[in-house]
């Protein structure tokens, strides 16, 4: 962990807050066997598919895949950070933590984020007060923008009357210190260095909340139309504007069944559409889309649709940002809107109603980028088709899956008239339809040290399926396996359960082929009560992996031939390191010379194998 501190901290955390106490304060937990089961509490569902393990300390969900230890679970459950989960559950069990602090704790610095926050609360509250206890332009602005007192209550708006020092010397008779109220932004120093005067003045105020709910900034809006439009708090270690979320706070407990967030690009639009009630909603404050903001949304939902005015959707570091939130695991799409309006103007225009459909039909990156390039060509020339075809299949090859590849062939196909095969061939050059010549099967006799396709000239490597080993491939084997009983049957034909190498999934394997001795169909709960907690976790992972594939039977021989040449692989690693100590050896033996004549041979056959299951 970070050196805030000693490790051994963890392990007392660990060993004094039971899961089962820690976690029954949460979700309702049963016995079953030697776990306790319940229904997740990060997932919706009606059977429960939540297992906790009293032995091993963890726990996992089989319909989401959620799963870790305590500290994990309360990071999760609470959206914590790993040190302020550390620190609550230090506390729940009276543990005294200023024993363990490590090298970089530092309490001053502690200590002054605290007192940052507590100014930024004072301030925020001040604003509030200013806004809601006497008339005044900042509630006839947001009146007229159709804003309810509810709404400004939720959101904890506020105005700075058009004071230079009001808010400075409320803080001040609050005893916080000068250079702190500083620190904060939310006072500017004079140029001739004698005082401090307010930041914001005679602006409306958006308080900008943290997800544990802290005030860390604000943004303030002129009331006119003068420049500039908004001013927002500068950067401070407890602000960063490239990795907040506006409106967070508030969303975080709206995401719905499909776990979803909306970003939008102003304030404005979060609150409109909130008091609209659409929800979910968050807005980035003026800057591009970053990587950390995918990463910060990533833990709250699983799918985002974002909402920007069309220039920012389209702007290379957005669609940069998008990616990215793509790689880590989300579903992204984009939502677009007709005559430059934003989503605060469409939704008051149009009503709740017809955006909630809109969001339903909100077009899926790929399409979106495909759309984008479209504009940027003209179709109706050869040189428009030419250029979209090459941008569009930097697209396509990015594409994972080949089932979704192909139905986008086919889009950009029909958009550009150009045949399927002219893009499938330069996506895939010419080799696309060339099978695999050899088999590999249980029956050794047909194995492929004797293949007759064995042709030296033709070499190329073979097409490798996984970089990480064997254990991402028998996962696929599993995950083949468990897709029906005829499947497995099939599989069983080709490969012994000692090929797997991984003994759990070796376990897992076996426990299969003795359930569809039984049973037709596989059934969840029948899998929780008979495997193990890390064996379960397994399955859930590998259900939760989105593996596809086109062809089965295809894909099960790559796999079985990438499984082989990976043991291959390792036995010629070890025959050759022992070839090294031996050669090394000072005074060699006769023993270790015929050893090394040995094993050079069973290098040379090692190397064959491998050979023959090259593709031709
Ligand atoms: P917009 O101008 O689209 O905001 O800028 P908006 O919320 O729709 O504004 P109004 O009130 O309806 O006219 C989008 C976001 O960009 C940031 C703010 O975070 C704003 O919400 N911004 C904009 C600034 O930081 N400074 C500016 O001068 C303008
Ligand atoms: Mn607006």
């Amino acid at each position: 962990m970070s050196n805030m501190y000693s490790d051994g901290l963890i392990e007392e955390v660990l060993e004094r807050n039971d899961i089962i106490d820690v976690i029954s304060e949460y979700v309702n937990l049963k016995r079953t066997g030697n776990n306790y089961k319940a229904l997740c509490p990060f997932h919706k569902e009606k059977t429960p598919s939540f297992v906790v393990s009293q032995d091993k300390q963890l726990y996992h969900c089989f319909g989401c895949g959620a799963a870790g230890n305590t500290l994990n679970f309360i990071m999760h459950i609470e959206n914590l950070d790993f040190i302020d989960a550390l620190e609550i559950l230090a506390e729940r069990a009276n543990i005294d933590i200023t024993q363990y602090r490590g090298k970089s704790f530092d309490q001053k610095k502690i200590d002054k984020r605290k007192k940052l926050y507590e100014i930024n609360r004072e301030a925020a509250l001040y604003f509030y007060k200013n806004l809601i206890t006497r008339k005044n332009d900042g509630l006839k602005y947001f009146k007229s923008r159709g804003l309810s007192v509810d709404i400004i209550k939720k959101f904890g708006l506020g105005y700075a009357i058009d004071d230079w020092e009001s808010l400075n010397r409320y803080l001040l008779d609050k005893d916080f210190d000068q250079e702190l109220i500083y620190e904060a932004g939310l006072v500017i120093k004079r140029k001739d260095n004698k005082g401090y005067y307010d930041r914001f003045r005679n602006r409306v105020i958006f308080p900008i909340i943290s997800p544990t709910k802290k005030v860390i900034g604000f943004g303030g809006r002129v009331l006119d139309d003068s420049v500039p439009k908004y001013l927002n708090s500068p950067e401070s270690s407890i602000f960063s504007k490239g990795s907040v979320l506006y409106g967070l706070n508030l969303a975080r407990s709206e995401l719905g069944d499909k776990k979803r967030i909306i970003v939008v690009e102003g304030y404005t639009d979060v609150i409109s559409l909130y008091q609209n009630g659409i929800r979910n909603v968050v807005a980035t404050l003026g800057t591009a889309f970053t990587k950390n903001h995918g990463q910060l949304l990533k833990r709250y939902c699983d799918e985002v649709i974002i909402a920007f005015d069309s220039d920012t959707a389209g702007e290379a570091a957005t669609l940069r940002g998008l990616d990215i939130l793509e790689e880590i695991g989300c579903k992204v799409k984009v939502l677009r809107f007709d005559n430059d309006m934003d989503p605060d103007e469409y939704i008051r225009h149009y009503g709740s109603q017809v955006l909630k459909e809109k969001i339903e039909k909100a077009l899926p990156l790929v399409d979106y980028k495909i759309e984008l390039l479209k504009n940027n060509y003209n179709l109706e020339t050869n040189e428009g088709k030419i250029d979209f075809i090459k941008e569009s299949i930097n697209i396509l090859k990015s594409l994972k899956s080949s089932v979704e590849r192909n139905i986008y062939i086919t889009k950009v196909s029909e958009m550009a008239d150009v045949p399927s095969n002219v893009i499938k061939s330069e996506i895939y050059g010419n080799n696309r339809d060339k099978k695999y010549k050899n088999r590999f099967y249980k029956d050794k006799s047909n194995s492929f040290t004797n293949n007759k396709y064995y042709n030296k000239q033709k070499l190329k490597p073979v097409k490798k399926i996984e970089k990480n080993g064997s254990y991402e491939i028998e996962k696929k084997i599993i995950s083949l396996s468990l897709r029906s009983k005829t499947k497995y049957h099939k599989i069983n034909s080709m490969i012994n359960p000692d090929d797997f190498i991984n003994d759990k999934l070796k376990n897992i394997y076996n426990f299969l082929g003795n359930y569809y001795k039984n049973n037709e169909k596989l059934n969840l709960d029948l899998v929780i009560d008979n495997l193990d907690i890390e064996e379960s976790k397994l399955i859930s992972e590998i259900l939760h992996s989105n593996f596809t594939y086109d062809d089965f039977d295809k894909t099960l021989e790559e796999l079985i031939i990438s499984l082989e040449r990976f043991k291959i692989d390792n036995e010629i690693y070890s025959t050759k390191k022992e070839i090294k100590i031996l050669e090394m050896k000072e005074n060699k033996e006769e023993g270790d010379v015929n050893r090394i004549k040995e094993l050079c041979g069973k290098l040379i056959e090692l190397e064959k194998k491998l050979m023959n299951m090259r593709v031709n």
